[in-house]
């Protein structure tokens, strides 16, 4: 064979063997089919034991009732009721056991994460949402100088 011909070949079976050697060396050995399907068994069997000992972070609203029972009935009568509690204070597993204060977010953001006027499409439930033009509504405020944040539809005096 020509010489413009081979050089090519040799480059092009010069790449595949270096995919096939990578291969070897990155995919770890316990990934392979698991199973008796291969569309749904094939995985890294270490991969099930670390998401069994994945950390969980909240503990949901209805365990803060035990001891926030006026915020958790305020709560709850509220338009934030579909808000979790930890939406707004944040992952509170280790509350109050390692983290007995959580902290308390009073900055503009936080609220405007949901209610930053945004173009949404009308078909969207996220449009219905009560929303604010951030530089228009009271500016440089915190939100709960005026606003309740467990239920907003309270004035703070
Ligand atoms: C076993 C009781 C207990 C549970 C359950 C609990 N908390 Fe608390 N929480 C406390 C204690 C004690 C404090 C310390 C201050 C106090 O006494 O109010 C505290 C403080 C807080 C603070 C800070 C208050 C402040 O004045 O700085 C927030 C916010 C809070 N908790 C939210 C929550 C949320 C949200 C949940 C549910 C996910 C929750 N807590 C579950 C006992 C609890
Ligand atoms: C929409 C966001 C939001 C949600 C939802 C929310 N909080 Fe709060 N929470 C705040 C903010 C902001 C403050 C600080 C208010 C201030 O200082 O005026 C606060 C204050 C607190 C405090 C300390 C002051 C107080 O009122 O006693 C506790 C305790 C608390 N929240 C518990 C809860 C619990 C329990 C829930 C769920 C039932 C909850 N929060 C839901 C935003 C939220
Ligand atoms: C995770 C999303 C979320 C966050 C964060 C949030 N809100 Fe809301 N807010 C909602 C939802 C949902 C409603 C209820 C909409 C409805 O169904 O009418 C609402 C309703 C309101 C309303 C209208 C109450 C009425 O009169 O009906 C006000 C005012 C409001 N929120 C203020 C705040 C303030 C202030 C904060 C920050 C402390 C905040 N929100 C944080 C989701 C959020
Ligand atoms: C100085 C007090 C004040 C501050 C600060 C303030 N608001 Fe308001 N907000 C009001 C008043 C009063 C209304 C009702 C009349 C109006 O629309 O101006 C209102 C209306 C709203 C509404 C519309 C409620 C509805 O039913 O349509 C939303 C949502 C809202 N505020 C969210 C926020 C958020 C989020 C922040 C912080 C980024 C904030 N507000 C800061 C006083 C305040």
């Amino acid at each position: 064979m020509k010489r413009h011909v081979l050089h090519p070949l040799w480059v092009a079976v010069g790449v595949v063997g270096l995919i096939f050697l990578a291969r070897l060396v990155l995919v770890p050995d316990d990934f392979g089919v698991h199973g008796d399907s291969f569309t749904y068994n094939y995985y890294r069997l270490g991969n099930i034991d670390e998401w069994k000992n994945f950390p969980v972070k909240y503990q949901g609203s209805d365990t803060c009732v035990e001891c926030h029972k006026d915020n958790v009935r305020t709560h709850r009568r509220s338009p934030h009721k579909r808000v979790q509690c930890e939406n707004c204070h944040g992952p509170a597993a280790s509350h109050p056991d390692d983290i007995e204060y959580l902290p308390l977010n009073r900055e503009r953001a936080m609220c405007l994460r949901c209610h930053a006027d945004l173009d949404y499409p009308e078909s969207s439930a996220r449009s219905n949402l009560p929303a604010i033009v951030d530089r228009h509504h009271k500016r440089r405020r915190e939100c709960v100088t005026c606003h309740n944040p467990h239920d907003p539809r309270e004035d703070v005096e």
